[in-house]
């Protein structure tokens, strides 16, 4: 509600994935703490946000486009100056690299321009009307009520504000919880949410999710639900509202994104996305290609080059220049990799490169796992870390009853260099995902592109203009011309 809040109560230690050398070995370093809230205080925050919107009557709900523009540019202003601090906690809290964690802030503000930028065109077009059977009508896009926002460790900036920011702009409140890993960086921007938005308008709570979650779905008083992370939670968290149908859910979900490596692929592209799309932030992007199937008359070639790119990448610290292989943020990640490298090989499957899966407490060294096939977790499980598993196919159709199988449904890459096949696998594609790349990898850019998923991948769709419509709602305003009505 406009004020922060001097803590008395318990507090969360965040451990760095970076570790340091202590007697006892390696071990994460404390970086910080951030307040634990209680469920009382989150609903304190809840009720701000509540009477911040007032049933629309608010300030900020009422307030013309035009105002709320000028508080996010402001805002945008603001927070361009703390852009070294965030970049450097970016760095120190996920483990993303000095130039991924520049570019997720310049993102995120490049974004929040293209915002501001498609609102002012969506104002225009609703300062017109049309004329149908004698009754003029003008379309307005109007706020939903309070928002509760909450975005995922590998892009906590970049996807907080990519629903956060059209979420406030379109005149709803917020209420926002942010990542679990991903939440010291918010810190330096608090006082520019103060500073720039009537009070109650952004609200952030810190917490146990698990603990203070559950009672602000439960209160109904939540209108939009918006989280990019697992659609487990996401299912959970819907079924705790009690007016469900009257809830609108913008998810960014699972994905387990697929290449499809045809015989006529041009093999030395394949395997240079392949080595991007599947190990950039160390595989930790919901986009990123989390299965590889590679024709059989190209596996062994496909391999062999994909094992020495992937030997080329540099491990090391986010901050060294050149580095792309970091330390992962998520304590439980290397044993969960572990456990799927495990499964794979009792299967039969091989680690293909040298040092493949070698672990030292928060570093995992990319593994390519082939043969991979149906019985084995990482063919179906979204592994999220640098693990790469290459399936052999023979028919083309084989990889399509993969993705009508599969409960995800974000995106797919096909390489080949044959307009004929490209051509004939399109429509067969956009049938099961939402994104078709063509000899390139799977990536949620140019932002303004609509970013979605189908089955359990998505619910809603994000993107500027389309992420602006996502948190707002049309309502008409009709006058009937006749002799008496004249307006
Ligand atoms: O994790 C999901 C991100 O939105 C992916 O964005 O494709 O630009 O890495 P990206």
């Amino acid at each position: 509600n406009g004020e922060m809040l001097s803590w008395k109560g318990d507090v969360h230690t965040v451990l760095s994935p970076i570790c340091i050398k202590t007697p006892k070995g390696l071990e994460r370093k404390i970086i910080g703490t951030y307040p634990l809230c209680d469920k009382e205080e989150a609903n304190a925050a809840l009720e701000a946000a509540v009477a911040a919107y007032n049933n629309g009557r608010g300030e900020w709900p009422t307030m013309n486009v035009a105002q709320r523009i000028e508080c996010v540019e402001k805002f945008t202003h603001q927070i361009i100056e703390k852009k070294q601090e965030v970049v450097k906690l970016i760095m120190w809290e996920i483990g993303k690299t000095f130039a991924d964690s520049t570019k997720e802030f310049d993102r995120t503000i490049e974004y929040i321009q293209a915002t501001i930028d498609a609102l002012k065109d969506l104002d225009r077009q609703s300062a017109g009307f049309t004329m149908e059977q004698g009754i003029v009508a003008q379309i307005r896009r109007s706020p939903l009520g309070v928002v509760l926002c909450m975005g995922p460790f590998n892009y906590p900036l970049n996807e907080t504000f990519t629903t956060l920011i059209p979420a406030l702009i379109m005149g709803n409140t917020i209420l926002f919880k942010p990542p679990k890993h991903g939440t010291l960086l918010f810190y330096p921007l608090l006082q520019a949410f103060k500073n720039c938005f009537p009070k109650g308008v952004v609200n952030t709570i810190y917490g146990r999710g698990n603990k203070i979650i559950p009672g602000l779905m439960e209160s109904g008083k939540i209108n939009v639900l918006t989280l990019i992370g697992s659609s487990k939670v996401a299912n959970e968290l819907k079924k705790m509202h009690p007016k469900v149908n009257r809830l609108r859910a913008i998810l960014g979900l699972d994905a387990k994104n697929a290449a499809i490596i045809t015989a006529k692929a041009d093999l030395k592209l394949a395997v240079q996305e392949t080595v991007l799309g599947s190990l950039s932030f160390n595989g930790q992007r919901c986009t990123a290609l989390k299965i590889i199937f590679v024709h059989r008359s190209l596996a062994d070639e496909f391999l062999k080059q994909l094992s020495e790119s992937v030997a080329k990448l540099k491990f090391g610290m986010p901050w060294v220049d050149g580095v792309s292989l970091t330390p992962l943020p998520e304590p439980h990640k290397p044993a969960y990799l572990k456990e799927c490298l495990d499964d794979a090989i009792s299967k039969g499957a091989k680690i293909i490169n040298e040092n493949g899966g070698a672990t030292n407490e928060s570093f995992v060294y990319p593994a390519i796992v082939y043969p991979v096939n149906a019985s084995m977790k990482l063919y179906t499980e979204e592994q999220f870390g640098p693990v790469v598993p290459v399936v052999p196919f023979d028919d083309l159709e084989e990889t399509i009853e993969y993705l009508i199988e599969s409960t995800h449904g974000q995106q797919v890459s096909i390489f080949s260099n044959d307009d004929q096949e490209v051509a004939a696998l399109i429509d067969p594609l956009v049938n099961q995902v939402s994104r078709v790349n063509i000899n390139c990898q799977c990536q949620r850019g140019p932002d303004v592109f609509p970013f979605t998923g189908r089955k359990d991948s998505a619910e809603g769709t994000l993107s500027v203009v389309d992420a602006l419509r996502s948190f707002s709602i049309r309502s008409l305003v009709a006058t009937k011309l006749n002799e008496n009505n004249k307006h």
